[in-house]
């Protein structure tokens, strides 16, 4: 049995922050204990409480002083994209054609698609993240490298097939039958084995014909238990082309609703511009808007407005959606996110941010079970956080006087640097990197 204690400062969230001063929605132990055992957080509490039940034999990693947080998640990243980061285009739609389905192309040889997973896993290790629902090429392969390379690390990942056969490059194409059959066949391959979980992955409605819709329809009847994940709404010309695709329904979401996407296992990337019947149907069926505010800044798709989509009772996440965002840190992503707030006169607090990065979109997954908290019997995904990781940073927080501030500062100076370790099912893996 391989066990283990990380001394730190403990901090996780029990529900969404209301403000700064919402201490009722997290846990801080300043000077904490946390027993790892075979994957699993199995007792935490006050350093000298955990000490003593571990016995003198288990070794500790101590970070005294410096804050351990569950793993961050990043519920929507293309890891086929890790090599389209930073290409210059006017637009989403220009933006793929010109780059993103040229480089995705290269995923039919499997070799390059399990190099670019080894790095993909290494990339997300040094940037504190630990869970990430990701799109594949529309190469099965892609899927087999990527889930491959997940399981050696024990990383708990979500990740599908994109289906797509139209309106891209013949190369780039499936077709209603072997989209079906491919998905099928990939979830029976992987779908709970270790930690991975199937996402069918229509890839939006753009790409997809009304035929092959229907086999997605058909998938979500015929695997139970599977994400779906696509987009939505993202950019003024992608609605306009999809009101041309699909003209008899009246707004975008309709037709995910209509082949029967919707469902609170269902993420719907960016769902930027939708109008008040579309966040009333999401929040109805429990869907989830999944916000990506370094690529939606990067690409000029829009401002996603966190309070509207709040109080509509749409559950929120937030994500990277690297290579139409800029970074893998879900820590620039939340200053992204934050920004974006500015502009639209919306309250975003740090508390909020944190709570975000963790527990908000552990429960966007339907996983808060399992990750998103330091609670006993949940698996032991950590990240270990350096307040003053640079001089700069460190000069900042002598000013600091309380928890949000300080965590504020994390989040807008912080970047890779601001991560001291990060642990996946209990092992240790950022200090492990070449
Ligand atoms: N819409 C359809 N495909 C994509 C993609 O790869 N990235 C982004 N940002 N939007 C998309
Ligand atoms: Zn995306």
């Amino acid at each position: 049995m391989s066990a283990r204690l990380v001394r730190g400062r403990l901090l996780d969230f029990l529900s969404r922050p209301q403000g700064p001063d919402d201490t009722a929605s997290y846990r801080l132990v300043e000077d904490g204990g946390l027993l790892l055992e075979d994957g699993r957080i199995s007792a935490r509490g006050d350093w000298a409480d955990v000490r003593q039940m571990a016995g003198p034999d288990v070794p500790t990693d101590d970070y005294s002083g410096h804050l351990v947080l569950p793993g961050f998640i990043d519920p929507h990243i293309h890891f086929v994209q890790v090599q389209v980061v930073g290409s210059y285009a006017a637009n989403l739609l220009e933006w793929l054609t010109t780059y993103t389905f040229v480089e995705e192309q290269k995923f039919a040889d499997e070799q390059h698609g399990r190099r670019i997973a080894s790095r993909f896993f290494d990339v997300l290790v040094q940037h504190g993240t630990t869970t990430a629902a990701a799109y594949c090429s529309v190469h099965p392969q892609s899927v087999d490298g990527f889930f491959a390379e997940a399981a050696q690390r024990n990383m708990l990942m979500i990740a599908g097939k994109c289906m797509m056969d139209r309106e891209c490059p013949d190369a780039l194409q499936d077709t209603p039958e072997t989209g079906y059959a491919d998905s099928r066949s990939l979830f029976e391959r992987w779908h709970g084995k270790g930690r991975a979980h199937y996402a069918i992955t229509p890839r939006f409605a753009i790409t997809s014909t009304p035929e092959q819709m229907e086999m997605v329809s058909a998938l979500i009847r015929d695997l139970p238990g599977a994400y779906v994940q696509t987009h939505l709404s993202e950019n003024d010309g992608e609605i306009a082309r999809v009101a041309e695709l699909f003209p008899r329904f009246d707004d975008y979401l309709a037709v995910y609703e209509h082949y029967g996407l919707l469902g609170p296992k269902s993420l719907f990337g960016h769902a930027i511009h939708l109008g008040d019947r579309e966040l009333a149907a999401m929040a109805e069926t429990g869907s989830v808007a999944v916000s990506c505010p370094t690529s939606n800044l990067f690409l000029g798709s829009g401002l996603f407005d966190l309070q509207r989509t709040l109080q509509a009772g749409v559950p929120v996440a937030l994500a990277t959606d690297i290579g139409g965002g800029t970074s893998y840190s879900m820590l620039k992503t939340a200053d992204a996110f934050y920004k974006v707030q500015q502009l639209l006169g919306n309250r975003f607090d740090p508390l909020g941010s944190f709570y975000q990065m963790t527990l908000g979109n552990a429960s966007a997954l339907s996983l808060a079970d399992r990750i998103g908290t330091l609670e006993p019997g949940s698996d032991a995904d950590l990240v270990v956080l350096d307040h003053g990781a640079t001089p700069e940073m460190a000069l900042r927080q002598q000013t600091v006087t309380s928890l949000p501030e300080q965590l504020f500062v994390l989040q807008t100076l912080g970047d890779d640097r601001s991560i001291l370790e990060t642990y996946v099912a209990g092992v240790a893996l950022k200090g492990r990197l070449a």
